[in-house]
């Protein structure tokens, strides 16, 4: 088991939002969480990542006891986070963002192979590496903050509503990069509002609703689910 969290509860000052919540990824796998706005879906990620305390429970990765440890740390142990606000540096050039994506790797010859790696990835982003990433459309700034995300060479990546605010074309274009990574070998878990197409396209799933994990299993199953289908699904 890569990543495992046992009753993790969470949330921000005295709120708490997450209660109990449980989840595993196994190495290569493509696991998604879903549910509806405010469920506590960011949250999750935001603890796995480090960037919230977790308020009890227990956050495994690798084999190692990684709660309540700080964000950097938990890069350096392989796992990156692509958050929903991206966080990028507009008026830097892409290849500016994508080295710092890479800060805690310290040997510039590892550094500029990841950068060639992310460039053989992203075709895109290497015919732009000049660009200031303001100036780039959205699907490519999503797309720079994905490359960005791998460039710590992370075993995990959480990526949060990467369609989102997207048209549908290049929430496609998104879609596609996701999938060349999981082939790549990256252990993805993936927050999505379009829940049809994310269940499409991974593994296993999780629904989390207000801060719990209500149903859970394949995502073939989650969507064929009555109650998925009618609470999120619409039919
Ligand atoms: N920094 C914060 N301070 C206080 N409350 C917060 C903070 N961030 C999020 N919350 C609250 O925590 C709850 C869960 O938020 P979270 O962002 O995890 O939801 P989500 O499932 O990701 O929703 P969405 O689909 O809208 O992104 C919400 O009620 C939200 O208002
Ligand atoms: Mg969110």
């Amino acid at each position: 088991m890569l990543l495992e969290v046992k009753d993790l509860d969470a949330g921000y000052g005295y709120l708490q939002i997450l209660r109990k919540v449980c989840l595993t990824v196994d190495k290569g796998e493509y696991v998604c969480i879903v549910g509806p706005n405010g469920a506590g879906k960011s949250t999750t990620m935001k603890a796995i990542a480090g960037l919230i305390k977790p308020m009890g429970g227990k956050i495994i990765f690798n084999g190692e006891d990684i709660t309540g440890l700080p964000a950097y740390e938990i890069t350096q142990k392989g796992i990156a986070f692509v958050s929903e606000e991206m966080n990028l540096f507009v008026n830097m050039t892409v290849q500016e963002n994508l080295l710092m994506g890479a800060y805690i790797i310290r040997d510039k010859k590892i550094q500029r192979d990841r950068l060639d790696f992310i460039f053989d990835l992203f075709p895109r982003l290497a015919e732009r590496k000049k660009q200031l990433a303001g100036t780039m459309s959205g699907g490519e700034r999503k797309m720079l903050a994905i490359g960005r995300g791998m460039m710590s060479n992370p075993t995990l990546m959480l990526v949060d509503e990467p369609s989102f605010g997207l048209a549908p074309q290049l929430t496609e274009n998104v879609f596609q990069s996701l999938d060349v990574l999981t082939k790549s070998g990256v252990t993805i878990m993936l927050v999505e509002q379009n829940v049809t197409k994310t269940l499409s396209v991974t593994n296993r799933g999780y629904v989390l609703e207000n801060g719990k994990i209500g149903l859970a299993g394949k995502s073939s199953d989650l969507a064929n689910d009555g109650y998925v289908r009618k609470v999120f699904l619409g039919v």
